[in-house]
Formats: structure tokens, C-alpha cells, sequence
């Protein structure tokens, strides 16, 4: 039970300029990548967050002399004296990414023992993709159910996805990098935070192709070379601040980001009649009439990202008429809509569909966050209701969300925290 809850107090319209900080997902893959290194790597624009502070002690844990200045955002990792490949089950437990340090020891060292990952509570979340890209590289893999390891020279092969997976992609891009000989993924993710860890790579000296399409081209390397680099801005937090404007009807400029990252939502949010002009680095995002109510299906990048269904799904409970939001990516990621019915949303859930019926009013409520995204959705739905709302398990919003309620008061929101 988190020691602090939210409280909102909403209907007042955010009004001004934000920024967007640097990508959680494209972090918690970055970060790992720099054990394949054998010099010292320098990542600048790192979101100041929890999963990026579990990264440090895991490195640490490994061995690796890890510098870390959340307010520089920057860490430099030295990894020469990283001997260690076994990361412990309550260290990985403390996040979804830990995954990923078992493609970057397999890539470093040939052998990884790394504790069960953490992370949302969202859906099944196998890893099977992950185990099949490492034992086609040539590792044998052994699930002991808490612990994942896997031991094995890295040599070049063909990866077919069975399923789009970005975890899959990017820990496959990780045993691969310094593999012997050439590797191929087929069906891979095509997410923003793919192509920016294949630009890492290659500013280390791999030579990675194709990032950003469905087949990557990996040449491995067996050496890399350290490297600085900065990490690109978090799509999803910037999705989150755009729909916190048009959910409060503000107007809002949000500098930072990569518009073109954010098309499939510029695109509904369009569609509901919001007003959404790009710039170079920045959106503006207003709303000047009633939001139209819209269908969304989420799907893999370039596609509306589930990670934007649960604070778009909030802005829909008051939009002028039925909704229709179909998740296809993960099966359970539907709970805040049942948190939102307390704050008089009209929802029909079946399976994988939610049938969302605008209202003219929500009111405020206490609501549990249940996961990260979930989290940010009754943030928005506690900005949008009349009255107070007070969230409970906060801490699931920190784990992805760099200084939110500092950013949602520079706008003039009112929030705050208080103890439980
Ligand atoms: C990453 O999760 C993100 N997390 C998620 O963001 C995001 O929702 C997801 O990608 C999709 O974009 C991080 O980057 C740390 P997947 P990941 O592998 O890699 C199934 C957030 O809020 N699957 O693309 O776990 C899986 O069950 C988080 O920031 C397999 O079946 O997602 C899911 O149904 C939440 N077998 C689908 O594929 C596998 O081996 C997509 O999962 C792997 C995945």
C-alpha cells in the first residue's frame, strides 16, 4: 500500500506549456544495451524514474561502476569490471524491462541467469518469443519458473516472430549485436523506442538495419565501442499530456516531442474534433467545441499504441455519444474503466471489447490505480470530474511518468498529494 494518495480536484482547463521527458521504454533498453560495450557508455535525457533508478542498482549488482544524476538525467556506465551474469529474482521482480539483461549479458558474456520479470499487471505476458529468438542464436534456455537462464556462444541465425513482440525484438537485437555471423529478425516490432536502440547500437559499432520495419538485419560485431547518446522523448507521455488537454478542454503546447511519433492519436483526437497542430518539436493541443466520440482498436506500431487505450478510454466516458475501444494486445487492460464507473462512467465491458456511452458529467471518487497506464487514465478522468478524486497506489504513475504532477500544476491543475 503506497504511503501517499492523489487528490484531483478537476473541471479547471490546463492552460500553457510542458516538456516531455525521455522515453521509459526506449530507457529501460537502452541501459542494458551498454553491457555490450567494452568502454564506458554515456546516456543523456533519462527520465528521472523509478524503473530507471532499478536499472542502476541492477548494473551495479552485476558489477558494473554505474554514475547516475537524476537531475542531469544522465548516467555513465562502466561495465569493464562486470563479471556477474545472475540478477535476482527480487530485483527483477521490480520491473517488466529487467528482461532485457538477459540478451544483453547473453550478448556480453554468453551467459545470463536472470530472476522472473515484474512489471503491469496487464495480461498473461509470456516470454516464450524471447526464449525462442535466444535458443535460434544458439543459447540453451532453461525456464525454472523464477529464474530465467540461458547459456550459449551468440551465433548469427533467422528469427521469425510468431507474434509482433517488442520485448522479443529488443532482446533478440541485444543476443545478436556481438553474435558470429549475420542475424535476420522477421515479423519484428516496429516501435519508435526499436529504432532508437538500434541507433544506440550502431553508435557503439554494430551494424544494425532495418529497425523501424518488420525484418532487421544484424550484423554482429565482436566489439562495440562506448558510446554517448541521448534517448529519444516518451510517445506515451506525450499521448498522456495531449489527451490531458483535450480532456480538460484547455490549450496546451507541449514542447519536446516527435509528432510524428504520435499519428495515430493526432489522428482520432482530429477525429473528435479537438484541434492538434504539429510543430517541429512540439504539439498544440485545444479544444474549442464538444469532443465527437470515436472508435479505437489498438494495434502495434505505427497503430494506436495500447499503452494510450486506458487515458484515451478516459477522455471517451464524456464525449458526445457511444465509443467503441477494442484492446488486441493485451488481454486484461481494462480495470480503470471499472474504477471510472465509481466516478459515473457508463462502461460494457465484453472480452476484449469496451463499450464506453459519453456522459455529460463524472464526479469525483476514490480509485485505485491497478498498473501504470491505468494509473495516468484516472489522473485524466480525476482532471475532467467535478469535485475531488483521490487516488489510491500512486506509485504505479512514478514508475513511468517523469515529475507528472509537478508538469499537470505548471499547467494549473490542481493536485496534490496527501499521506494514507
Ligand atoms: C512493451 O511490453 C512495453 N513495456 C509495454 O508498455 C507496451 O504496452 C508493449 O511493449 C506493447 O507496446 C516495455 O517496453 C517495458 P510485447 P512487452 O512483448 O515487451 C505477447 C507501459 O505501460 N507476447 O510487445 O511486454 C504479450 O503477452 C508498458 O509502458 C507473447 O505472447 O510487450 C502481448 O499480448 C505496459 N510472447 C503481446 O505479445 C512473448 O514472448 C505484445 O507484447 C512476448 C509477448
Amino acid at each position: 500500500m503506497d504511503s501517499y494518495k492523489l487528490l484531483i480536484t478537476g473541471g479547471i482547463p490546463l492552460m500553457g506549456e510542458t516538456y516531455v521527458s525521455g522515453g521509459k521504454n526506449t530507457s529501460v533498453a537502452v541501459i542494458p544495451a551498454t553491457l555490450l560495450s567494452d568502454d564506458p557508455c554515456t546516456i543523456e535525457n533519462l527520465p528521472d524514474i523509478e524503473d530507471v533508478r532499478v536499472l542502476v542498482d541492477i548494473l551495479r549488482g552485476l558489477g558494473a561502476k554505474v554514475e547516475y544524476d537524476p537531475r542531469a538525467r544522465r548516467m555513465t556506465v562502466d561495465p569493464r569490471k562486470v563479471t556477474a551474469f545472475h540478477v535476482p529474482y527480487k530485483q527483477s521482480q521490480r520491473m517488466r524491462a529487467s528482461y532485457y539483461l538477459l540478451g544483453a549479458l547473453l550478448g556480453r558474456c554468453g551467459q545470463a541467469e536472470v530472476g522472473y520479470p515484474g512489471g503491469c499487471t496487464i495480461g498473461n505476458r509470456p516470454v516464450d518469443q524471447h526464449l525462442k529468438a535466444f535458443r535460434a542464436l544458439g543459447a540453451e534456455v532453461e525456464d525454472r519458473g523464477a529464474m530465467l537462464s540461458a547459456k550459449g556462444k551468440m551465433v548469427g541465425a533467422g528469427v521469425f516472430f510468431d507474434k509482433i513482440t517488442v520485448g522479443g525484438t529488443i532482446n533478440a537485437m541485444l543476443a545478436a549485436a556481438k553474435a558470429e555471423g549475420n542475424t535476420i529478425l522477421y515479423n519484428a516490432a516496429k516501435e519508435p523506442h526499436i529504432v532508437d536502440l538500434a541507433n544506440f547500437l550502431n553508435s557503439m559499432g554494430a551494424k544494425v538495419k532495418g529497425a523501424g520495419t518488420d525484418t532487421i538485419r544484424i550484423t554482429g560485431k565482436a566489439h562495440l565501442h562506448g558510446s554517448t547518446y541521448t534517448v529519444i522523448p516518451d510517445q506515451i507521455e506525450t499521448g498522456t499530456l495531449m489527451i490531458a488537454a483535450a480532456a480538460t478542454r484547455g490549450d496546451v503546447l507541449i514542447r519536446g516531442c516527435i509528432p510524428t511519433h504520435m499519428e495515430a492519436l493526432s489522428a482520432k483526437l482530429l477525429e473528435m474534433g479537438v484541434q492538434v497542430s504539429d510543430m517541429d518539436d512540439a504539439i498544440r493541443v485545444r479544444t474549442v467545441r464538444g469532443h465527437r466520440a470515436v472508435n479505437i482498436k489498438t494495434q502495434e506500431y505505427p497503430g494506436f499504441p495500447t499503452d494510450l487505450q486506458q487515458p484515451m478510454s478516459a477522455l471517451l466516458t464524456m464525449a458526445n455519444g457511444d465509443s467503441i475501444v477494442i484492446e488486441t494486445i493485451f488481454e486484461s487492460r481494462f480495470k480503470h474503466l471499472n474504477e471510472m464507473q465509481r466516478m459515473g462512467a457508463r462502461v460494457r465491458i465484453l472480452d476484449q471489447t469496451a463499450i464506453i456511452e459519453g456522459v455529460s458529467e463524472l464526479y469525483g471518487a476514490p480509485v485505485t490505480a491497478t498498473d501504470l497506464r491505468a494509473g495516468a487514465a484516472l489522473v485524466v478522468a480525476g482532471l475532467m470530474a467535478k469535485g475531488t478524486t483521490e487516488i489510491y497506489e500512486p506509485g504505479f504513475i512514478e514508475r513511468g511518468y517523469e515529475h507528472i504532477e509537478e508538469k499537470l500544476r505548471s499547467l494549473g491543475a490542481d493536485i496534490r498529494r496527501e499521506p494514507v
